[in-house]
């Protein structure tokens, strides 16, 4: 795509990012009003993720009571030389890839421990932002001289297969932050499924999970007291609003969070807070006072089931990382 662009004259290349933009609002508008004309209401938790939406989510992340980036990052800070290790191997060269990788904070840890032992790889982040990849080019060699990387701009498995066509080296995929929780667990596995047929005997994904725990700390995570999540969840209407043409009163639905300690799954919902009518372009959507939209899950795992997870989608558990508390694991596996 972006060669593409290089060889085409301004207006021709205008016009194609014109088209991209266009699409992607078409898609969101769909995906919006089928989530709201189904029943029960619901929206994607992917459309979370704007400029203003991953501002508040950086807030979420610096706030006490969500607790999954710290321990991560925990994991990544003190327990660097055995994650280097367990994905060093026998020592081969290999691509390092990391799906979604945002800012990169955790990872940085592991590039600069691989670089300072000497080990040949290249870093290959995939992020759907090109914001992010053109950051991330120029910061990380500046932070980390020498470091080989060539940033991807794009769908995951698309780019995964645009890797696997740059260099037929070993891959070590990284799949942090817990994001696989953001799935329910079939889709999860399904996904799993997919990223081990675009991998080879050998290859290795380093996947974050989001442990099961007491009830209250992960209610607390997700209805915090600043209403900061509340926030998050009342952010994809307005992005709705001033994307779509539509005229949410975002003071007329409340935040619910709920976690149900017998499955996993903590949930999060947006309650009309009266009978109302929502305008989205030209489609008209009708609330009925306590009526939920389902916005996202974000599901918690037993280290039993992470384990049958890798099994059931051709992977094999060979290394597990934890936070000292044990409320977050990163669990390394092969594929068979
Ligand atoms: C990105 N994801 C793993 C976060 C989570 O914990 O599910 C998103 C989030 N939603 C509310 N708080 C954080």
């Amino acid at each position: 795509m972006r060669k593409t662009i290089y060889t085409m004259n301004q207006t021709a290349a205008h016009t194609e990012i014109m088209h991209a933009s266009n699409n992607k609002t078409n898609t969101f508008y769909a995906d919006v009003i089928a989530g709201l004309q189904s029943t029960p209401k619901h929206l994607n938790s992917k459309y979370f993720y704007d400029a203003v939406g991953d501002k508040i989510f950086q807030e979420l992340m610096d706030c006490p009571e969500y607790y999954p980036t710290n321990c991560e990052l925990e994991i990544f800070s003190t327990k660097t030389a055995a994650l280097g290790q367990s994905i060093i191997g026998d020592g081969d060269a290999f691509d390092l890839i990391e799906l979604g990788a945002g800012d990169a904070t955790k990872s940085t840890h592991l590039l600069k421990y691989l670089q300072d032992q000497h080990v040949d790889f290249t870093y290959l982040p995939i992020d759907i932002s090109s914001n992010v990849i053109n950051y991330l080019t120029v910061k990380l060699p500046l932070s980390i001289p020498g470091l080989k990387m060539n940033g991807l701009n794009g769908e995951y498995f698309d780019m995964l297969k645009k890797a696997a066509s740059l260099s037929n080296r070993r891959k070590v995929v990284l799949f942090m932050g817990s994001n696989i929780g953001n799935m329910p667990v079939n889709e999860a596995t399904e996904f799993c499924k997919v990223l081990r047929e675009h991998l080879n005997t050998g290859d290795m994904a380093l996947i974050g999970f989001d442990l099961k725990k007491s009830p209250k700390i992960i209610l607390a995570a997700y209805n915090d007291s600043e209403g900061i999540t509340k926030r998050f969840n009342l952010n994809l209407l307005l992005r709705i609003n001033r994307e779509l043409d539509a005229n949410f009163d975002v003071t007329q639905f409340d935040h619910y969070a709920t976690y149900d300690p017998e499955t996993g799954a903590c949930k999060s919902y947006l309650i009309s807070q009266k009978n109302q009518l929502v305008t989205i372009g030209k489609e008209t959507i009708r609330f009925i006072k306590d009526e939920y939209i389902y916005m996202e899950i974000s599901q918690k795992f037993t280290i039993m089931q992470t384990d049958q997870m890798a099994t059931n989608t051709g992977f094999r558990p060979i290394d597990r990382f934890f936070d000292i508390k044990k409320w977050f694991v990163d669990t390394v596996w092969m594929a068979e």
